[in-house]
């Protein structure tokens, strides 16, 4: 039975129904589940434990930590259910969210590279479970990953016991792809030997002793789909100032024609902005990564790329089924880490990575806000954005200069939340232009971000805010009694703009 998925004999035993996996799960344990922005989640495990929840009326409520956000509605389920006490290290969900918000769910928004450093240093307590989503089961015991490693590694070995759920439906070609490279124990730590996005320096499996394996759940259903937009006219213009402003790097030889490996983040903009540079004059590039989205493959498909790194694969569902049923294609050009190793600020900076991440807001000093909306209620979470826009040799945020159709400015006085500051960022740019903040003081910065970045709408609002805060001076002029009114007016007519600028950028203004 599934011979060549559980090749270790011993462990054929140990399959079980979901149900039975999900008694494993008691009140108040510490669970680590695989899973990155969607991909390679464990999709039977904890919907029984939402199941068990809401229909046995036991008292059922864990810590849950993965690698990046679910698919498969499963933080809905889990929070419906009541289940979540504590949630890290990002997630996506509507519903999540909403009870984040309320207070109900504690969510520790952190960097992702440092979840599992943590963990090791038993700063977040003993994980009493992993639940791994697997293609396959060694000869010795060793896990065989899927469509992300994420932090599942260090949850296997950290864990006390481990539930692998072994999912038919992820092919087995996708043994080879991946490199498990685990840290040793500070500060003794040898450094991680990757001098080149194509380099592997660990191991195709996760290594555990096969007696960790509590039980073995079978599954068949594929990852849940990326849910990105495609591309628009706002991010053709972002990416055509990109590829503007890389181009006069390489001319000035301050870029290799081939460009520093590229980092790109997660949702509709960035992964917009990326396809773009399939017209882009650039060749051979490579990226070392996080969340490989659509753009990746369209980029190797159309000869761009020759090789990407990162922690996980999320795909559109006709991307999904044509990469898995390729991957012998793609093989040499692909590797998955875990994303202690994708997001290590050690090999960022030494390869000089181009990041590009996207911003709620940014504020006209170049302090970026990615997680907060409106200061107070989480979007996502931070990510891996601050991994790399602190590490990376050149930081770039991108965003649409408004949003709500002309209701927000992206470009404000004062960011009420801060995610990356202005030391960290180095470029904004929006569909209205770019702003390369490089060796520039805050000042210089003020006058280029609202130029050039601001959208029309905004721009005289902006510059009347910044000639207010120079009568009040400083190396980072402020009014600190009007830093917010842009947000207080949203807050409380529901739009930035004032009354007599005007209708709304969809009523035609
Ligand atoms: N205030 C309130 N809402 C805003 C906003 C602002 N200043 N700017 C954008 N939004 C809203 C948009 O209107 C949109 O809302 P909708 O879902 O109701 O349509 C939503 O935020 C998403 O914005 P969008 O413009 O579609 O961008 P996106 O899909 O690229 O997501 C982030 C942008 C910032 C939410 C997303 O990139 C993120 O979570 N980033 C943080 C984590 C990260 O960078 N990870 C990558 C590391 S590798």
């Amino acid at each position: 039975m599934y011979e060549d998925r559980i090749r270790c004999a011993a462990l054929r035993g140990k399959i079980t129904s979901a149900a039975e996996a999900a008694k494993l799960v008691r009140n108040g344990m510490r669970v680590g589940a695989s899973g990155f922005t969607r991909a390679g989640d464990t999709k039977a495990v904890p919907i029984e434990l939402a199941r068990r929840a809401r229909e046995e009326q036991e008292p059922l409520r864990i810590t849950l930590m993965t690698g990046a956000s679910l698919g498969h509605d499963v933080d809905r389920m889990l929070t419906e259910a009541g289940v979540l006490e504590r949630r890290l290290p990002f997630q996506v969900d509507t519903t999540l969210r909403r009870a984040i918000n309320r207070g109900e769910v504690m969510f520790v928004d952190q960097h992702l590279s440092e979840t599992v450093e943590m963990l090791r240093a038993n700063l977040l307590g003993k994980l009493d479970l992993a639940i791994i989503e697997a293609a396959a089961i060694t000869e010795t015991g060793g896990i065989v990953p899927t469509t992300s490693v994420g932090n599942s590694a260090s949850f296997a070995i950290l864990a006390e016991k481990v539930i692998v759920e072994l999912n038919l439906a992820q092919p087995l070609a996708l043994e080879g792809l991946h490199d498990v490279w685990i840290p040793g124990r500070r500060p003794h730590r040898d450094p991680l030997p990757i001098l080149h996005p194509h380099d592997r320096v660990g191991t195709s499996i996760i290594d555990i002793p096969p007696e960790k394996i509590a039980a073995i759940v079978i599954t068949n259903e594929a990852d849940s789909p990326s849910t990105v937009l495609p591309a628009d006219e706002e991010t053709a213009c972002i990416a055509g100032h990109l590829i503007e402003f890389l181009q006069h790097e390489v001319k000035h030889g301050r870029m290799s024609a081939q460009l520093p490996p590229l980092q790109a983040g997660i949702g509709t903009i960035a992964n917009a902005v990326l396809s773009g540079f399939v017209n882009s004059p650039f060749e051979a590039l490579t990226m070392y990564s996080e969340v490989l989205q659509d753009s990746t493959f369209d980029l190797i498909d159309a000869g761009k790329m020759v090789f990407a790194s990162g922690a996980s694969m999320t795909l559109s569902a006709s991307r999904q089924a044509q990469v898995l049923a390729d991957l012998d294609r793609y093989r040499d050009k692909l590797v998955l880490r875990p994303q202690e190793v994708s997001n290590h600020p050690e090999v960022i900076r030494r390869l000089g990575l181009i990041a590009l991440n996207t911003a709620l807001e940014c504020d006209i000093y170049g302090n970026v806000n990615s997680t907060h909306v409106g200061g107070t209620h989480m979007m996502n979470g931070i990510g891996g954005s601050g991994d790399f826009a602190r590490n990376a040799s050149c930081a770039i945020f991108a965003t649409k200069a408004i949003a709500k159709d002309g209701r927000i400015s992206s470009i404000v006085p004062m960011v009420p939340h801060v995610d990356h500051n202005e030391h960290d960022v180095d470029v904004i740019v929006t569909e209205q232009g770019l702003a390369d903040l490089r060796g520039l003081a805050p000042r210089e910065r003020a006058k280029l971000i609202i130029d050039r970045c601001a959208h029309p709408l905004y721009r005289d609002l902006l510059r009347d805010y910044y000639d207010d805060a120079l009568k009040i001076g400083g190396q980072t002029p402020h009014n600190l009694a009007r830093a917010y009114e842009m947000h207080l007016r949203f807050n409380e007519t529901g739009s930035m703009l004032p009354e007599r600028a005007g209708g709304l950028v969809a009523n035609g203004a």
